[in-house]
């Protein structure tokens, strides 16, 4: 059995099969998604809204609340696309806005740059860099010592 998913604002369907996860329908659409834990449900980087048809996914775990809980842009419209699998039609989903710090492959050539859209911490999806704001020196070494933390961070739970 398969089911649809409605992909907004940018208006796209995707067919995906009943008990997928909803990482699976961004995934077909090469919507480029950090999956920066793996799937695990211990980051922030498949974080979406659920627009409509939240009875139609599977509950909440709780890894999944313990993250949401974490996440500064979440609400009771949120949702992990890794741990949300489809068991109905009606499923509207929306990505939030950002950039996750750890979609940026050279973080000093950003150096001088004004941010084209908000830089998010990939574990709290909290707002680091401004979206307009000039990017300083400074700010590279913060920006570099939240990467190392958050990829300690993520090892220290894949090793736990
Ligand atoms: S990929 Fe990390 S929570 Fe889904």
């Amino acid at each position: 059995m398969t089911k649809l998913v409605k992909l907004d604002p940018i208006n796209q369907e995707v067919v995906v099969q009943t008990n997928d996860n909803l990482l699976c329908a961004l995934l077909k659409k090469d919507l480029h998604i950090l999956e920066e834990c793996g799937g695990r449900g211990m980051c922030s980087t498949c974080h979406i809204y659920i627009k409509d048809g939240m009875d139609s996914l599977s509950p909440l775990n709780r890894r999944e609340q313990r993250t949401l809980e974490v996440i500064t842009n979440a609400n009771r419209y949120s949702r992990l696309a890794c741990q949300a699998r489809v068991l109905g039609q009606g499923v509207i989903i929306e990505i939030p806005s950002g950039m996750y710090l750890d979609e940026i492959e050279n973080i000093e050539d950003l150096i001088g740059r004004r941010a084209e859209q908000p830089i998010l911490h990939p574990i709290t999806s909290k707002v680091l860099v401004e979206t307009g704001k000039l990017i300083t020196r400074s700010m590279i070494t913060q920006l570099k010592d939240t990467k190392i933390e958050v990829s300690d961070y993520l090892r220290k739970t894949t090793d736990a």
